[in-house]
């Protein structure tokens, strides 16, 4: 995998990732997907305590930019997953979900959902390292393919990420 920005670090959602840091949360973030809605901070925790309870089947990282944090600078030597979350501001977001299948003898799928980099740190390459990282996971728990749904503006990117076309979308809403 290859490095991100310095200062900025990828790690799972944490419980205090909906704290409002730099104006930006986690789920600020996911406003640059779709409506996100008001959801009081009790309403994000009992989600954040559901997707812990079944850690075997939700996946949700953020990318962090530790530059910004109004406390005390990133110590250089940090690695991605021993920074204390909550320091800087959350830039980025994405999910693998694990599916429990029958066929292809009990098989598991990763089904990528939800990724979103702010507006104002697009291009930077974080959505691909986003990517990498869900990739990696679902191979790490056994998936034997990883597949998401997206716009047509979107394939060239998943392109670059590895991804080729397969199949046809398709939705139905209540
Ligand atoms: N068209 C063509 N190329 C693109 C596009 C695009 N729309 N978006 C990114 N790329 C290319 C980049 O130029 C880069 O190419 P390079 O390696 O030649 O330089 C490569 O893809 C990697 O791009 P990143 O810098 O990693 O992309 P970014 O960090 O901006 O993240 C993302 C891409 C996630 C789509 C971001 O723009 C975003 O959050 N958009 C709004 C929300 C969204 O659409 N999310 C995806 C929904 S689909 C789903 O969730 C399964």
């Amino acid at each position: 995998q290859e490095k991100l920005p310095s200062g900025y670090v990828i790690r799972p959602l944490s419980r205090t990732d909906n704290q409002i840091r730099s104006n930006t949360s986690f789920l600020k973030t996911l406003q640059v997907l779709t409506t996100v809605g008001s959801i009081s901070d009790q309403a994000f925790q009992d989600r954040f305590t559901y997707l812990k309870q079944h850690s075997d089947q939700y996946y949700t990282i953020v990318i962090e930019d530790m530059n910004v944090s109004s406390t005390s600078p990133p110590t250089p030597s940090a690695t991605p997953l021993l920074v204390t979350p909550g320091r800087g501001k959350i830039v980025g977001a994405g999910t693998v979900l694990v599916e429990r299948k029958f066929i292809h003898e009990l098989g598991l799928v990763g089904h990528i959902e939800d990724i979103a980099v702010s507006a104002d740190q697009q291009g930077k390459k974080l959505g691909q390292r986003i990517i990498e990282t869900l990739m990696a996971i679902g191979e790490q728990v056994g998936c034997y393919k990883v597949i998401l749904d997206c716009s047509e503006k979107n394939v060239p990117f998943y392109e670059k990420c590895g991804f080729e076309r397969k199949g046809v979308e398709m939705g139905w809403y209540v």
